[in-house]
């Protein structure tokens, strides 16, 4: 099958011939019709995050099964999924307690010791990485990576749910707990920041404010429910948001991965507001707060990841509001492109200029 491989951080991306191998266990063997283009494998994909080169990287993943292990018994053939970088036991106390994104055995999703390598090429195994490998034509997917959805929802929407609208919504309704009536400031205004907007105003946030540097994407935040939009390039935003709100917002979302961004969220809290972090930063980012201004001010600062989000419950959660109307996926689609046009597409993406780009040929 042909798929996008990393053969080195920082060399993009090579399309090549490579093999995948049948299912076994509670492998699911998935014919991908859709792939999200998410900022996390441009991350992955340049610098090690312990996973290394050559690898199928991709982990927002639609299509349908094509064959699934002796042992899966959640999955027939023809079923349309959504996969998930989440991988997660389904047997620990974390697990148990609905906290899957703190799996205490999340190897329990990879395949047996002595199995032949998932992906290979003329016998040299390539690394499936996050168990999800969705840049490619097939991908082999533990049963827990995957959720079925209906097929109303068209496989780049669906690909959209399994990490940009997970992540960005449940940071919303699992982690931050925003309530109906309340301020919210989102930065970033990226596949994953639209879907923080997207969470707030199914909660009922009574404001909406969305930053970002790019007048394009503000304007197109407005489809997903921004009442308010600040260009970051123009002036001090935090002293924007104070006067917007009469002196700051509950909720603040960074949605990028930057110190200065994340600083900005902190400050431009009011009195008892939380700061919710989802950007991934560099390798040993730090972050740096007035801690007397914190305690003072009584700030909440909250670390939220992959929206604490539980898949089996969250997937056709969102695939079931947006069939009904009430989630914005489809503006999230600003192209579809051929898979060796990725690097291209990463590119762009890199501008700041568009949403998502889905691989869907
Ligand atoms: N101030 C405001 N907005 C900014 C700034 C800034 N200083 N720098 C960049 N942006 C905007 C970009 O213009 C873009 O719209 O942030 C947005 C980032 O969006 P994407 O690149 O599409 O990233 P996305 O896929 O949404 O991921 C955002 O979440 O999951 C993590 O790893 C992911 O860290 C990444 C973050
Ligand atoms: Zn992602
Ligand atoms: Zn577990």
């Amino acid at each position: 099958m042909r798929a996008a491989i990393v053969n080195a951080f920082g060399g993009g991306f090579d399309i090549e011939d490579i093999d995948i191998a049948r299912p076994i266990g509670r492998e699911v063997l998935v014919d991908v019709k859709a792939s999200g283009l998410c900022h996390s494998d441009l991350h992955f994909a340049v610098n090690d995050f312990g996973m290394a080169p050559p690898m199928v990287l991709g982990h927002e993943v639609s299509g349908i099964v094509a064959a699934v292990g002796p042992e899966v018994s959640e999955f027939t053939v023809g079923d349309h999924v959504v996969g998930s970088l989440v991988q997660f036991c389904g047997a620990c106390l974390e697990c148990l307690s609905g906290r899957t994104v703190s799996c205490l055995r999340p190897e329990a999703t990879l395949r047996a010791d002595g199995a032949p390598p998932r992906l290979s090429r003329r016998g040299e195994p390539i690394l499936a990485a996050m168990g999800t490998a969705g840049f490619a034509e097939q991908a082999l997917i533990h049963e827990n990576q995957l959720v079925c959805i209906d097929p109303a929802v068209p496989f780049p929407e669906a690909s959209v749910l399994g990490c940009g609208t997970i992540t960005g919504a449940g940071a919303v309704l699992n982690a931050a707990g925003v309530r109906a009536g309340e301020a919210v400031a989102v930065i970033g205004l990226g596949g994953v920041g639209l879907n923080v907007v997207s969470g707030a105003r199914l909660v009922g946030a009574s404001r909406i404010i969305g930053i970002d540097l790019n007048d394009e994407k503000l304007e197109l935040a407005r489809a997903f429910g921004v009442t308010d939009g600040i260009n970051a390039g123009e002036g001090d935003v935090v002293a924007r948001v104070r006067e917007l709100t009469g002196g700051g917002v509950d909720h603040a979302f960074e949605v990028i991965g930057r110190k200065e961004t994340a600083e900005q969220a902190i400050a431009m809290l009011r009195v008892g507001g939380t700061a919710s972090l989802i950007g991934i930063h560099g390798a040993g980012g730090m972050v740096e707060f007035d801690a007397n201004g914190l305690l003072r001010e009584q700030k909440k600062v909250n670390g939220v990841y992959m929206g604490s989000a539980n898949i089996k419950h969250d997937i056709p959660l969102y695939a079931s509001l947006f069939l009904q109307g009430r989630l914005n996926l489809s503006d999230l689609i600003a192209s579809e492109i051929a898979i060796d046009e990725i690097n291209e597409a990463y590119e762009e993406l890199g501008s700041g200029r568009t949403a998502r780009t889905v691989i869907t040929r």
